[in-house]
């Protein structure tokens, strides 16, 4: 196959930041995607409809002209949280998830939930109106190895709040394990689970052997390889229940490459054509559009895009290694191999 039409991708998953960093990568996103979920981890956090709406607007504002690119709002989960704003925020069409960040557990999360019993009235009111509950899936607790973050946050946070709140509609997000996998073909379709671009390709040896990659690294963290392989497989399977959430994330370089870096991949600007070179390396080309353009919007209970975008195999495509913005250069993600998959709009 040299030619592949799908319908324009979304993304479930992704950080456009805001000011400069906003107005230089949002048009990595939207030359591509129809509409993505944005994270509402800024400084100070996304956390009541009116603040969505601001954010929405700006978002807006930053677009190139001509664009046609929907940002789909969430709000930032606390212990604060009323439940009757999210459900107004919701009702509006505003809103279209909330996200759960565990406290500590990533970029500014420090605001996130410490004990889950105080979101509960929150988490009941999204059960009833049908609203996605956005996951991080890591514990914080220190004696917990970072490894083994996410598969202990399934036993002991994820599982019991499912059982707790039924009918809740939960998004594990940004899945980095096999434990993640087999969970998530354990519920029913209730679940849903995002898969990143970076996941797919990377394992903790790009992090550390021969020298620490900074921009490799990310949270959750890549794990070792047998759970790359299983991601692999739910992301080429065909099944709903797996869909792109990209999570690229931009830092600044000087932020990366630091002491203390920065977690986050960014790959807005290759993703697809990785994707599409993930899913012929897996002989799956026909199971990419389900993955990036229709299992997405049928958890979010949202029609497809009627648009379309064509990729085209040929010689490799030349992207740039680094997107200079008003806050500073963002580096993008290297898979370290060739990308053959044009994207043409
Ligand atoms: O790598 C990550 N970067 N993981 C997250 O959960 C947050 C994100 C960010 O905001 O930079
Ligand atoms: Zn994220």
């Amino acid at each position: 196959m040299t030619k592949l039409t799908i319908r324009r991708p979304d993304d479930w998953h992704l950080h456009l930041r805001d000011g400069e960093m906003l107005k230089g990568i949002l048009p990595e996103t939207s030359r591509h995607f129809a509409r993505a979920i944005i994270m509402p981890n800024l400084v100070p956090p996304v956390v009541t409809g009116d603040q969505a709406a601001a954010y929405r607007d700006r978002i807006l504002a930053a677009l190139p002209e001509g664009a046609a690119f929907e940002p789909l709002m969430t709000l930032y989960l606390t212990e604060a949280t009323d439940p009757a704003d999210v459900a107004a925020a919701a009702a509006s069409g505003l809103v279209k998830a909330v996200k759960l960040y565990p406290a500590g557990a990533t970029t500014n999360s420090h605001s996130g939930v410490r004990d889950f019993d105080k979101v509960r009235p929150v988490l009941e009111r999204m059960a009833e109106i049908g609203l996605p509950l956005c996951l991080h899936g890591e514990v914080t607790d220190s004696d917990v190895d970072i490894f083994d973050r996410e598969a202990v946050f399934i036993d002991r946070v994820l599982d019991p709040i499912r059982r707790a709140t039924p009918g809740l509609r939960v998004v594990m997000e940004h899945i980095t394990t096999s434990d993640a996998v087999a969970y998530a073909r354990s519920a029913g379709d209730d679940l849903g689970a995002t898969i990143t671009t970076h996941h797919l390709v990377i394992n903790r040896n790009h992090i550390l052997v021969g020298g620490i990659k900074p921009h490799y690294y990310c949270l959750p963290v890549a794990k070792r390889e047998s759970h790359r392989l299983a991601l692999r497989e739910a992301a080429t399977s065909g099944e709903a229940r797996f869909f792109l959430g990209t999570d690229s994330a931009p830092h600044i370089d000087a932020l990366k490459e630091h002491a203390c870096g920065c977690a986050g991949c960014f790959t807005a600007t290759n993703t697809l054509s990785i994707l599409a070179e993930v899913f012929e390396q897996e002989g799956a080309l026909d199971r990419l559009e389900g993955f990036t353009s229709l299992n997405g919007p049928r958890f979010y209970r949202l029609p497809p895009n009627e648009a379309q975008i064509t990729l085209t195999r040929g010689a490799p495509v030349i992207y740039p290694d680094k997107i200079q913005t008003g806050a500073g250069p963002v580096t993008v993600f290297d898979p370290g191999f060739p990308l053959h998959w044009h994207v043409n709009n």
